[in-house]
């Protein structure tokens, strides 16, 4: 399979002597799920901003055989790679669908049209609430609503912060098997941050694992099938906390 983004030597400073990330590598092919796992501070999310473009970094970001490192954030949308932020980061004040049509502002009306019905059918939870203001959606659905948002722009590669932050289990697994199927269906390529490996494990092929801003370890989800090298992972690479 070809890889459809190439992380090399990446690294990511806030002033100058604050490394958050460093020298970070790895690769997400086509249609594949790469999860990154590690604590609080481990520099997951500014790996996903530096792949969106919006800090600056040192490293090489390859994304469909070009080299956008130097590109902005605008133009990476453009190509397919699209950041759902953590926290959501909805317009509450707007309505549902609103925050959908500004996900896909580049669209002409009836592609919007289309995608808006393709996020709607997949997201049935706010499908009746389309005409509500966003801040009245649950947690659960506020982050359904985010999710919808990003792919309203048509990504080949969607890059999910802590999807899971605040939800309850049940929900979790709900959003996890939508991306599933989105997945299956459009060939879409994931990388997934994440602090909690139990529900990472439903919907990832590679796992890799973070602490200190360097990439510490790596698993396949099929080598983590097994419970025992599951908390073997955990205790190596995550400790207690993340166990849950
Ligand atoms: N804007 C910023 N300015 C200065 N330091 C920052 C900034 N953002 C993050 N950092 C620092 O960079 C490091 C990595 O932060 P980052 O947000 O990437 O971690 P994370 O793995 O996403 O953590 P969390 O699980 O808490 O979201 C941390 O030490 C953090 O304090
Ligand atoms: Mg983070």
């Amino acid at each position: 399979m070809t890889d459809l983004l190439t992380v090399s030597n990446l690294s990511v400073f806030y002033g100058a002597k604050a490394q958050a990330v460093e020298n970070v590598s790895f690769s997400v092919q086509q249609g594949s799920v790469v999860a990154l796992l590690g604590a609080n501070g481990a520099g997951k999310t500014s790996i996903m901003k530096a792949v969106a473009g919006l800090i600056s970094t040192k490293g090489t970001l390859t994304f469909d055989g070009v080299d956008v490192s130097a590109m902005p954030a605008r133009a990476r949308v453009k190509r397919g790679i699209v950041y759902v932020p953590e926290g959501r980061e909805i317009v509450g004040e707007m309505k549902v669908r609103e925050n959908l049509v500004l996900g896909g502002y580049h669209l002409n009306g009836r592609e919007r049209r289309s995608r808006i019905e393709m996020v709607l059918d997949l997201f049935p939870e706010i499908a009746n609430k389309a005409d509500r203001s966003a801040w009245r959606l649950s947690g659960g659905e506020q982050q359904m609503l985010a999710i919808g948002r990003g792919l309203m722009a048509g990504p080949r590669l969607l890059l999910l912060d802590e999807p899971s932050l605040g939800l309850a289990p049940m929900l979790v697994r709900r959003v996890f098997d939508r991306l599933g199927t989105i997945r299956r269906e459009t060939n879409l390529a994931i990388v997934l941050v994440e602090q909690n490996l139990a529900m990472t494990m439903r919907i990832c092929d590679h796992l890799h694992f973070l602490r200190g801003g360097q990439l510490v370890g790596y698993r396949s989800a099929a080598e983590l099938q097994d419970s025992a090298a599951r908390q073997e992972a955990i205790d190596a690479y995550l400790g207690a906390a993340a166990a849950a």
